[in-house]
């Protein structure tokens, strides 16, 4: 499932190519924002954007209201209270469905995920309906992060893999492509995952639905100026869900296997 993505797609260059926008959530990004949106528009200047602001005590929805006041490209969802990172998403995903967007990317805000690899994963979309940016497939790589972390994401990863048989080697990561049908076959509404997992889930519920997900390497680079929101409850979420999601998932098998004999 692993591609390179080295073809570089005009994607949004032209009247009939797919719209883009690209989502990205913040808590506390005030720094970040104008400097992650300006590397976007450089890499990819017909993108849109919006960013999912959960009330950030730094300020950081006025300064993405000034920015939006500025370009058009750029709209911005207020919540009001920190809900955690799945419940934005979801909340960014119904806006970007209802907005007609054909191709919906997640980002972070913090410059883990470089712009500059967005063409890649654009690339790739054209011959998958779900593209993950991966750090652990050849050519993916992780830069400046704590040794302590690399452990815990390749760690739940291979957890991953093996509770829920599934292919992936980087169901966990956040920088990613959605085709608008997935968005839309996927139950939105059923998702209850707040923090990280909800990467997971969908990855799950994308491979479950029977859609076609390709890997493309990606550099990811440890955030400069800020903090991450990583957590303990983050962490026991994850660990809680996906195994509940395996072991429903192998329950189900040995339910069919049983009724075929
Ligand atoms: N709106 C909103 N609400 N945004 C949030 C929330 C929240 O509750 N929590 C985090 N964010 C935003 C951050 O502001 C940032 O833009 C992005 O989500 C990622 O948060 P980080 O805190 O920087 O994540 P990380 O670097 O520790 O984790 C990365 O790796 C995880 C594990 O692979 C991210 O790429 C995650 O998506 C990924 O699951
Ligand atoms: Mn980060």
């Amino acid at each position: 499932m692993t591609q390179s993505g080295d073809e570089t797609a005009p994607v949004g260059a032209t009247p009939d190519a797919p719209k883009v926008v690209v989502i990205i959530p913040t808590y506390n990004e005030r720094e970040n924002l104008p400097i992650i949106l300006d590397r976007l528009f450089a890499a990819v200047p017909a993108a849109h954007s919006l960013v999912v602001d959960d009330g950030s005590p730094d300020g950081t929805g006025d300064v993405a209201d000034k920015i939006a006041a500025e370009d058009g490209r750029v709209k911005v969802l207020h919540r009001s209270e920190k809900a955690g990172l799945g419940a934005a998403y979801v909340a960014g995903f119904r806006w970007a469905l209802d907005a007609g967007y054909d191709l919906v990317v997640e980002m972070d805000a913090d410059g883990s995920h470089a712009p500059e690899q967005l063409p890649r994963l654009l690339a790739a979309i054209r011959h998958a309906d779900l593209v993950l940016g991966s750090r652990w497939v050849p050519g993916g790589q992780v830069v400046n992060w704590p040794k302590s972390r690399e452990m815990l994401s390749r760690g739940g990863n291979l957890y991953t893999r093996l509770a829920l048989g599934i292919e992936l080697h980087d169901a966990t990561g956040g920088y990613r492509v959605y085709r608008r049908t997935v968005l839309q076959t996927i139950e939105l509404s059923g998702i209850s995952s707040q923090g990280y997992c909800f990467q997971v889930d969908l990855a799950w519920r994308t491979v479950q639905a029977g859609f076609r997900v390709v890997e493309v390497p990606i550099t990811f680079a440890e955030r400069e100026i800020g903090e991450s929101k990583m957590s303990g409850n983050i962490v026991r979420e994850a660990l809680l869900r996906v195994t509940e999601w395996g072991a429903a998932h192998r329950a189900a098998q040995l339910r069919s296997l049983l009724r075929r004999r």
